[in-house]
């Protein structure tokens, strides 16, 4: 099968949440399983590319593409993973994507996405290469499915591809003003109230993968079934529920070649479930980077997270004057909300040896608070999968979540499962500042009684979420988007 993978970002090249994990390593499996993979994302001025040669695709005839009155010029790279022998296309356009980040405020965003999923569906015609699937993921790619329907309809390359739209998260939803239906080139009559490209009056890149890709997905079972509710469906539960037939959840797998305590290369003390001694020497190290004092008996308490309110930091800032005082040290990593931010640094400055923030992007700290960490935070408001919290469980550093999307997935209570011994976390469902208060407190006192508490970590960490049972029920996925595509 012959799957076109597009997303804004994809690690190890541009990343700012899970998307780029997910983008990064879903492709990888599905190469494995015998699938033909080109991921194609954006070539922004911020791309890592220390591992990677990239070489200039010389085409017959030049790649340009309009948004409204204008036309952009774009030169397409490529590389190969020499594993997996995923293709990787680059699309590059200095004036939109060299802007020094992935996502801006600016006022040509819905260009920049244009731009890049129209050249992205114009490489795929410059290469002549004609996929099954393309795979679609958030709403910077949720106009795919609508061009490949409407506006290349007359390419025979097309004739048989079907789209697949994945939802990562509701609350980004590519809406912008009427007038962007024009710089889209979106045919005037899927712009009518309650029409697929229109949200109240503007156009949703969102809405549009929704309605018009031939199948729909989001990234973990119980999100699926909040998102057909008003409470998490962020104004397109109607449009879900009409959709309902083919969307399904799908949880996000990892790739444990990055996210392992045996294999992370970012860690300085590797070690595994048979060994935990690396963990407590990591814990020491990373404390004392921090200018913490190390003390074993007291637990270490980590996050990594964007500072936003779907993250919990409403319930976490109301908390935490309260949680630094049990007996704990947290070390927070993250950037996002200034008004969060503040409330942090300020409980920050009353107890330094408690608590430290630290309000940037760092990839080598955040491996390092997993693998330090004795208890991970996450009090999500919503949560459509959640990464940390998996990696968490095989880095023996036990989670606290709330009980909402992918964290209800994965996560279980110890306290709940104490019967049959299965659990491997500690989770609590109402969304307020107590309850995150009283769950945490139930972890710091579990930890100080070690059999137990090594029971619930080995517990997490005998788990398997790598992509390989995940991965195959995309491609179970993909074969409903082709019969849906022709029926
Ligand atoms: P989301 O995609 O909603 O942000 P996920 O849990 O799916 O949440 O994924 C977050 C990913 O981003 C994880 O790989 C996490 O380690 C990483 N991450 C988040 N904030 C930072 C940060 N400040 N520095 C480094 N990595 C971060
Ligand atoms: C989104 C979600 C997160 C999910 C990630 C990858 O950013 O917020 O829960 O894990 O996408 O699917």
């Amino acid at each position: 099968m012959n799957v076109a993978f597009i997303s804004s970002e994809a690690v190890p090249f541009a990343k700012t949440g899970g998307l780029a994990d997910v983008s990064g390593s879903l492709p990888h499996q599905l190469a494995r399983l015998g699938c033909k993979v080109k991921l194609i994302i954006p070539k922004y001025d911020i791309l890592n590319l220390e591992k990677y040669d990239l070489e200039k695709v010389n085409f017959d005839s030049p790649v340009s593409v309009s948004a409204g009155e204008k036309k952009y010029d774009i030169n397409v790279f490529s590389c190969i993973d020499c594993d997996s022998k995923v293709e990787i296309y680059f699309i590059e356009q200095n004036e939109l994507f060299n802007r020094g980040k992935i996502y801006t405020e600016d006022k040509d965003e819905d260009i920049r996405f244009i731009v890049f999923q129209k050249a992205a569906i114009e490489t795929l015609q410059h290469l002549n290469w004609a996929p099954d699937i393309i795979h679609c993921n958030d709403w910077q790619t949720g106009l795919i499915p609508l061009y490949i329907k409407f506006n290349y309809s007359w390419d025979k390359l097309f004739r048989k591809t079907a789209t697949l739209f994945t939802i990562h998260n509701i609350g980004y939803q590519g809406l912008f003003p009427a007038s962007t239906l024009f710089k889209a080139e979106i045919p005037q009559e899927l712009f009518y109230p309650m029409a697929p490209a229109e949200f109240y009056g503007q156009v949703s890149f969102l809405k549009a993968g929704i309605t018009l890709a031939d199948s729909v997905n989001t990234v973990s079972r119980t999100y699926a079934q909040e998102l057909l509710s008003p409470e998490f469906g962020g104004g397109m539960e109607g449009v879900l529920a009409e959709r309902q037939d083919d969307f399904t959840g799908i949880v996000n797998g990892v790739d444990y070649d990055i996210w392992s305590p045996e294999k992370d290369k970012m860690i300085p003390h590797n070690y595994s479930a048979d060994d935990l001694s690396g963990k407590l020497e990591n814990k020491k190290y990373l404390l004392n980077q921090l200018g913490m004092p190390f003390q074993k008996e007291i637990p270490l308490m980590g996050m990594v997270s964007r500072i936003v309110s779907q993250k919990g930091f409403d319930i976490l800032a109301r908390a935490v004057k309260y949680l630094v005082q049990l007996n704990a040290q947290w070390v927070i990593l993250g950037t996002g909300d200034k008004k969060y931010e503040n409330k942090l640094i300020r409980i920050a400055k009353l107890y330094p040896n408690h608590l430290k923030v630290n309000l940037y992007y760092n990839e080598e700290l955040a491996h390092l608070i997993e693998a330090a960490s004795d208890i991970f935070i996450m009090p999500s408001l919503y949560e459509p999968c959640g990464l940390n919290q998996i990696y968490s469980l095989k880095y023996g550093s036990v989670p606290v979540v709330r009980k909402t999307g992918g964290l209800a997935d994965t996560v279980h209570d110890w306290d709940a499962n104490i019967q049959n011994e299965s659990g491997n976390g500690f989770v609590f469902e109402n969304y307020n500042g107590y309850d995150l208060y009283a769950s945490v407190k139930r972890a710091v006192n579990c930890f100080n009684d070690k059999d137990l508490w090594k029971k619930i970590q080995l517990n997490g960490m005998k788990q398997d979420y790598s992509w390989q049972s995940s991965a195959k029920k995309y491609l179970e996925l993909y074969k409903n988007a082709l019969i849906n595509k022709v029926t």
